[in-house]
């Protein structure tokens, strides 16, 4: 495939950005969209000219670093994929391929395509964990009996790699899908009980504290997770919060 790719080029977080053309050719349908981005960087190494910044790591869908805008969708065209497992069978052989970060306040760009998430990372260490006494025997894992609907829910909501997309592709920027999945995963658990109520509220604290916007029910975040995360989940933040907030025990 030859391809003609316009890639957002920015030197780092205060320097104003653009677009710039690059082609690249020979490329296999079957190589993944980085491995594409690979074979442009070696490209313009061999041309002198500095290699476009972007972020990976697992390469398999599982760590959330691959976080591109690709023709204008989250992590491209192909539903429930991260830019990593997006091959280049989705595209067309001559097709021009717009490659942009995740535009977001809260997650400004640092270097070309990568972009600052640690405002997720600040949101996680507000609450989302779990504090285990490791002192003494081991307890038996199945010592706890958890309803198969809940540990079903409650592995759904796991499954979010934090990748951004959500935010990225809200037209508020909202990182709701993102929290209420990392406060769901715990609230469906006997194990998320003790430190529920103040879990819920630090992290909505500080996913507003980071300047995320608000949920308007548009939707888009969940079409757009590669996780395919339900927006059932905002709604039980939302029911974990309000019972949090109003309650007279804390
Ligand atoms: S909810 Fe989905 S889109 Fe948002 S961070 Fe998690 S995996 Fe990514
Ligand atoms: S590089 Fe880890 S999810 Fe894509």
């Amino acid at each position: 495939m030859d391809l003609t790719l316009k890639v957002w080029r920015q030197k780092n977080r205060n320097a104003q950005g653009a677009l710039e053309k690059y082609n690249v050719s020979g490329i296999s349908e079957n190589a993944s969209f980085l491995e594409m981005l690979d074979v442009m960087n070696e490209q313009l190494i061999n041309e002198g000219t500095e290699p476009v910044a972007f972020d990976h790591d697992c390469r398999e869908g599982i760590c959330g670093s691959c976080s591109l805008y690709i023709n204008g969708e989250a992590h491209g065209p192909a539903k429930n994929v991260t830019t990593c497992q997006l091959h280049m069978r989705m595209f067309k052989d001559g097709e021009t391929i717009y490659i942009e970060p995740w535009r977001s306040a809260a997650m400004p760009v640092i270097k070309d395509l990568i972009v600052d998430r640690s405002s997720f990372d600040r949101i996680q260490q507000s609450g989302g964990f779990v504090s285990v006494n490791t002192s003494g025997n081991t307890q038996d894992a199945n010592a706890l009996p958890i309803p198969k609907m809940n540990a079903d829910k409650a592995f759904d909501a796991a499954a979010c790699i934090g990748c951004g997309a959500c935010v990225a592709t809200c037209k508020n920027s909202s990182a709701m899908l993102f929290v209420a999945a990392k406060v769901s995963q715990f609230a469906y658990l006997p194990q998320g009980q003790v430190e529920a109520k103040q879990r819920v509220k630090n992290m909505v604290q500080q996913m507003d504290n980071e300047g995320f916007g608000n949920c308007t029910n548009t939707g888009a975040c969940e079409i757009e997770c590669p996780k395919s995360i339900s927006i059932e989940y905002i709604a039980k933040m939302n029911r974990e919060f309000l019972a949090a907030t109003f309650s007279t025990s804390e």
